[in-house]
């Protein structure tokens, strides 16, 4: 039995659900008090997890002053990703932050710095980097069976544009779709899991010019079509559902990016990496983080898309030429099997959760707040180039990037004004 650690969750809407589905699987990890500013919401949530209402709090600044929290989990909406992660550092607490780290470099700049001079434990949500792709990937990388890498792809294109009947447009949150709230979309939402993989197992190269382009062009709907013709009722998103980019690092790799969640096209590739001696090649950037988090069946009943696959292709140690499928969720199935450390390589909260504990250290951990903030860079890369029609240098993004984030809020309980200082 492991220490035991007491959190609090900031925003109990979508995404809490999958955080609370995995803190089942760590006991250890006791979730004590929780926030949201949507009081029926909260109270639905306190009932379902069966917290008392003296643990469930309209405004998280008055539960942040109990003395018995150890660490804090955010799920709020990204544009408030910066202004609650700070203040939570600044009260004192370790924090686990819900994807992107924020909507601009700027704002992830300002997290990833509180948390460094605050001394304080920050995770961000990159399921995508505890995956076994991901993980065999590294490990092929690092025996140097790749050669030289020049070049790789970041891709994945799905193609969202009729809406489903029970949910919003695509099945997107409200929080997803307005401007005011996500910042952007699928580049810096999908995207993070896409990139931030990528930046990873490249070694997180750095920047060295970001040409890029967003779109806002396909109609998928509106959360209101429903009670009217749900096929007539289309409009664009308050933010890009595709964004595309070509990057170039100071060590001379390449990098494409085509991220999209309403394409008219059906198959468009998927992400691959290749080096003067062999090449990696997914079947679907896996982002799912692993069973816990998605209640995946036993390996025989998945459904074929959510069975990713990692192909290599080139030589063998005898110089034939050979194409192999590592099977990643076999292999995570029987690693975890054989030694039940390995969980916390397949699972971010479980990660954090030994981060917090000392199992593992700022140095044998995945630094996500880097990872996080590499990937911003690029995404902030393409935003940048996309609105002046130029390519654009890591020292330019740097330099234009600004907050967008949501540093007054209007809310039931009159306005809550964050501070961006520490
Ligand atoms: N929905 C998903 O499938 C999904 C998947 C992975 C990551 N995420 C990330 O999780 C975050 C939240 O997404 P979501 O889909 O859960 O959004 P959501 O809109 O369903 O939930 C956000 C919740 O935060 C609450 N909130 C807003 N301001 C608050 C405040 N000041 N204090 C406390 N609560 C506040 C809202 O009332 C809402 O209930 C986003 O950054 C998103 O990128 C979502």
């Amino acid at each position: 039995m492991g220490k035991s650690v007491r959190i609090a969750i900031i925003g109990t809407g979508t995404i809490s659900h999958r955080h609370m589905k995995v803190w089942s699987h760590i006991p250890e990890a006791k979730i004590v008090a929780a926030a949201d500013i949507n009081e029926s919401v909260l109270k639905k949530w306190g009932e379902q997890y069966h917290l008392p209402e003296k643990d469930l709090y309209t405004d998280f600044r008055e539960m942040l002053k109990r003395d018995d929290i150890d660490a804090v989990d955010v799920c709020v909406f990204n544009n408030l990703h910066a202004p609650i992660a700070l203040y939570v550092m600044k009260a004192g607490y370790d924090c686990y932050l819900e994807k992107p780290m924020s909507a601009t470099y700027y704002d992830s700049k300002l997290v990833y710095d509180c948390a460094k001079a605050t001394g304080r434990k920050l995770a961000v949500q990159i399921s995508s980097l505890f995956s076994a792709q991901t993980l065999i990937a590294k490990k092929l990388i690092d025996a140097g069976k790749l050669g030289e890498i020049y070049h790789a792809r970041v891709s994945e294109t799905l193609w969202r544009r009729r809406p489903h009947v029970d949910r919003s447009a695509a099945g997107l949150s409200e929080s997803y779709q307005d401007k005011a709230m996500a910042g952007h979309g699928v580049l810096i939402d999908t995207g993070i899991y896409h990139i931030g993989q990528m930046l990873f197992l490249l070694g997180l190269p750095e920047v060295d010019v970001v040409l890029g382009k967003l779109h806002q062009k396909v109609h998928i709907g509106n959360p209101d079509w429903a009670d009217s013709n749900q096929y007539a009722v289309h409009r664009p998103m308050g933010v890009e559902e595709m964004g595309v980019g070509f990057a170039v690092f100071k060590n001379g790799l390449s990098l494409e990016i085509c991220e999209a969640n309403a394409t008219n096209v059906s198959e468009a590739g998927h992400s691959y990496i290749t080096g003067s001696r062999g090449g990696l090649q997914y079947s679907i950037p896996d982002a799912f983080g692993g069973d816990w988090s998605m209640g995946m069946p036993p390996f025989g009943q998945l459904p074929e898309v959510i069975r990713p696959t990692l192909t290599y292709t080139g030589l063998d140690e005898f110089g034939f030429a050979v194409t192999t499928d590592y099977r990643p969720y076999e292999n995570m199935q029987d690693l975890k099997h054989y030694d039940p450390l390995m969980t916390q390589w397949f699972d971010n909260q479980q990660h954090w959760y030994n981060y917090l504990t000392g199992v593992l250290t700022e140095e044998t951990r995945y630094d996500t707040p880097l990872i996080a903030l590499k990937t911003s860079l690029l995404s902030e890369g393409i935003v940048l180039s996309s609105e002046r029609g130029t390519a654009i240098t890591a020292e330019e993004i740097k330099a234009l990037s600004k907050s967008d984030a949501m540093w007054h809020q209007q809310t039931p309980w009159g306005t809550f004004d964050y501070d961006a200082t520490f």
